[in-house]
């Protein structure tokens, strides 16, 4: 699994560079602060999952690409956003210190920003071989990121410190903030590929549960993980008063849920057969996930 992951994260990694290059202008300053995070690591699962999906279903890799780097792009800027102090207020991310705190809080905006504009002109200059698949995969990925997706979802994380929430408003919080662009990052892989209605469903289905399993994760890897694996500060959610599924149910209970939600997830890909190994090994990987 890991040769695999590692042989996708390459290629994405590859094909970011290509749309950051070294510009020689007087605002060269925001390519920095953009490349600084945008390749300062991370596991870029977003982008991994989507070429796996279109693996599974026989697509053609250039297709998906542009949105495989989209995606990461946006992820990237809502990790940006996230760690200001405004937010989350974190100072180390993907193991170095965060955008704000290098290149302040007010190019830190702007380098979010600039990521998030850049992801919309990656996917909207390429010529795909059917423009209809390519402008539905353009609005899931805007409705996902946007305020009934991640945006809503840290809303309601915002909304939720220092107050005690129910299990439904939980799942909720994760399923948007978290799980809203993994799962939209599996269906447009789908998508691209050509794949049915129903396909579609079950991409989405296992990437929602996959979703929220990373997120109760993250939660844990918050009180147990260790600083230096993880490239970000432990115990931020305890400081800023968070609620998560384990300062609501405790760590036993939130262990339990990465297993029944990666349960799930994996038993939503039967439809695929034996095509779905390399997704289920996945899910099953990212259980014992320690970064
Ligand atoms: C961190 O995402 C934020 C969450 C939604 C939990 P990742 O854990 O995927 O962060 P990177 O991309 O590997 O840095
Ligand atoms: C952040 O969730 C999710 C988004 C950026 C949308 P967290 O605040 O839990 O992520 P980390 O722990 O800082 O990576
Ligand atoms: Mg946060
Ligand atoms: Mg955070
Ligand atoms: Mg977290």
């Amino acid at each position: 699994m890991r040769e695999l992951l590692q042989e996708k994260i390459d290629i994405i990694s590859k094909e970011l560079k290509k749309y950051i290059p070294d510009f020689d202008v007087p605002h060269a300053r925001i390519y920095e602060a953009v490349s600084y995070s945008l390749f300062a690591g991370g596991k870029r699962l977003r982008p991994v999952l989507m070429l796996l999906v279109s693996d599974m279903l026989g697509g053609e890799q250039s297709e998906v690409l542009p949105f495989a780097c989209a995606m990461e792009m946006i992820h990237t800027y809502s990790l940006i956003h996230d760690d200001l102090p405004a937010m989350d207020n974190d100072d180390m991310r993907r193991g170095k210190p965060t955008n704000h705190k290098v290149f302040g809080e007010a190019m830190a905006i702007l380098a979010g920003d600039a990521l998030l504009n850049k992801a919309f002109e990656t996917v909207s200059a390429h010529n795909y071989m059917d423009a209809k698949r390519a402008l539905r995969a353009i609005n899931i990925l805007s409705v996902s990121s946007g305020t009934e997706g991640m945006i809503g979802g840290q809303v309601i994380d915002m909304e939720s410190e220092n107050k005690t929430i129910g299990l439904d408003e939980l799942l909720n919080l994760q399923a948007l903030k978290t799980g809203a662009i993994i799962r939209s990052s599996g269906v447009i892989g789908a998508v691209m590929s050509g794949a049915d209605e129903g396909e579609i469903r079950a991409v989405d289905e296992y990437c929602l549960n996959l979703g929220i399993a990373f997120q109760i994760q993250d939660d844990i890897l918050d009180v147990i993980g260790d600083v230096k694996e993880l490239g970000k500060p432990t115990g931020s959610d305890f400081e800023n008063q968070k609620s998560t599924f384990v300062s609501l149910y405790g760590l036993d209970k939130a262990k339990a849920a990465v297993e029944e939600y990666t349960k799930k997830a994996i038993s939503a890909l039967d439809i695929f057969g034996s095509d779905a190994k390399t997704l289920k090994e996945l899910a099953n990987y990212l259980i014992g996930r320690k970064l």
